[in-house]
């Protein structure tokens, strides 16, 4: 492929050890946008013809369809995805063709490539959260008076209602929405016109191709501009925190869906049998979604350790970005989607999480705050409601089996009210403070969601 300096062809081994075409091909479409703009810039400073950019624009565009058809074959031999559409628009169009690499590097290109690829991308995994948010706030809402036990330690805590644990979710993806449009502002430079490291003595307008590309900013330092790839690694944090909420999700999916808690049933398009055991419907997505967390998070720790021991500025371990950032965005993606389906066909089980919440001890704290109320401090108030725990499990009964006698001998503070304490549409009632799961709130934070997904 090299000529010129080189006497030796490229030995095979180092052919297929250097490539990246088998997986940056993928880049092809904002290759050639950029090939594009570049022209552009090129017939500006009169370094082509008006007739030879037209040459190129259409060789380029010819190029992309027959890539988007499937018709393009690739070449290992030359490498990449940019010397592979410069090589077939030279072949095609001539010297026109040749022309097009003035004043660019691969580095400035590549780096060029990655961020209108990772650009998209912010956009379209913004979609799918907005996506999994909307499937999450309808979930809750066709589930809106159902109360479940919330959980601290996975032991049984204080009531909840169902929708207020899957708004806490909706919350996380807010951030990470968030995230993502955070970095993408940082992404969104043009590095175009960096060279290989430090510009060119041939000038172009490079606000002219950031014009062209829609970029609002361009790079200042055209060293830096080639050897950055922060935006990659923020975007591999950010997935990997998303991919993290996920199998949080993921993991109270499963927890719900078995038959100890019952809260849930999944339904049959977004489950899977066993080749053994007939009775079995397995939670696989949100299995793999949690599996596939490792990967995501792999990712990120890959991408920083590559670009830990670099000197300044392009090295070829650079091009070692692209797989872990590939997988990342592809499985991200992935299990956006699929989630969000089996969201759409999930049901809540009204009986199984009636019963579950029906246990009085989830309401042991309200009887500390009924002491507190009436005068005593929170610790005595703790340690009483701990000993009435304590006689309960010798009687092995429950605290409203407990009579007021029994509650006396405990504290003179216990009035024959204390019954109300076991009442769940009070105690849920008087969870009112600001993000607090009182049916009134809940019910504003349902409005509040289904109008800003709207
Ligand atoms: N395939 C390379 C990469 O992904 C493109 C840049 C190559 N630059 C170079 N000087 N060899 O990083």
């Amino acid at each position: 492929m090299w000529k010129g300096r080189f006497k030796e062809q490229t030995a095979a081994l180092l052919q297929s050890f250097s490539e990246s075409i088998s997986f940056d091909w993928r880049l092809w479409r904002h290759d050639i946008e950029g090939s594009i703009a570049h022209s552009a810039a090129l017939e500006k400073a009169g370094l082509i013809s008006k007739k030879e950019r037209a040459q190129i624009v259409a060789g380029l565009r010819g190029i992309g369809e027959e890539i988007a058809a499937g018709k393009f074959r690739f070449k290992t031999e030359l490498e990449d995805i940019h010397m592979n559409i410069e090589a077939e628009l030279t072949k095609r169009i001539g010297d026109a063709g040749a022309k097009l690499h003035t004043a660019r590097s691969r580095n400035d290109q590549v780096a060029l490539d990655i961020r209108l690829y990772l650009r998209d991308e912010c956009d379209a995994i913004s979609e799918l959260l907005r996506d999994l948010q909307r499937a999450l706030v309808e979930l809750a809402e066709r589930n809106r008076d159902i109360i479940i036990p919330g959980y601290t330690h996975l032991q049984r805590a204080q009531p909840v209602y169902f929708a207020h644990h899957l708004l806490a979710y909706v919350e996380m993806i807010e951030r990470d929405l968030g995230r993502v449009a955070d970095c993408r502002k940082r992404i969104n430079v043009l590095p175009l016109g960096s060279g290989a490291i430090a510009g060119s003595t041939i000038v172009l307008d490079r606000k002219l191709v950031a014009k062209l590309l829609g970029f609002p900013a361009i790079t200042q330092n055209s060293m830096d501009a080639v050897s950055d790839r922060d935006f990659a690694v923020e975007l591999l944090a950010a997935l990997a925190l998303v991919a993290t909420h996920l199998s949080r999700l993921s993991e109270d999916v499963i927890l719900w869906a078995s038959s100890e808690f019952k809260f849930i049933t999944i339904s049959d398009a977004y489950t899977t049998g066993s080749s053994l055991m007939p009775q079995k419907k397995n939670p696989d997505v949100a299995e793999l979604t949690r599996g596939k967390t490792g990967r995501v998070i792999g990712n990120l720790v890959s991408l920083l350790t590559t670009l830990k021991g670099l000197p300044m500025t392009y090295n070829r371990d650079m091009q070692e970005d692209k797989e872990p950032v590939f997988d990342s965005v592809d499985t991200v993606k992935a299990a956006l989607a699929v989630f969000a389906g089996m969201l759409d066909g999930t049901k809540a089980n009204a009986a199984a999480c009636a019963a579950a919440v029906a246990d009085p001890m989830l309401l042991a704290t309200d009887v500390a705050d009924y002491l507190v109320n009436r005068g005593v401090p929170f610790r005595s108030a703790h340690e009483v409601v701990g000993k009435a725990v304590a006689l309960c499990t010798q009687r092995g009964c429950d605290l409203p089996q407990l009579t007021l006698a029994d509650w006396r001998t405990l504290s003179p503070a216990f009035e024959k009210d204390v019954a109300r304490c076991f009442d769940l549409a009070t105690a849920m009632a008087a969870r009112k403070g600001i993000g607090a799961p009182s049916p009134k709130n809940v019910a504003a934070q349902l409005a509040r969601w289904k109008k800003s997904l709207s």
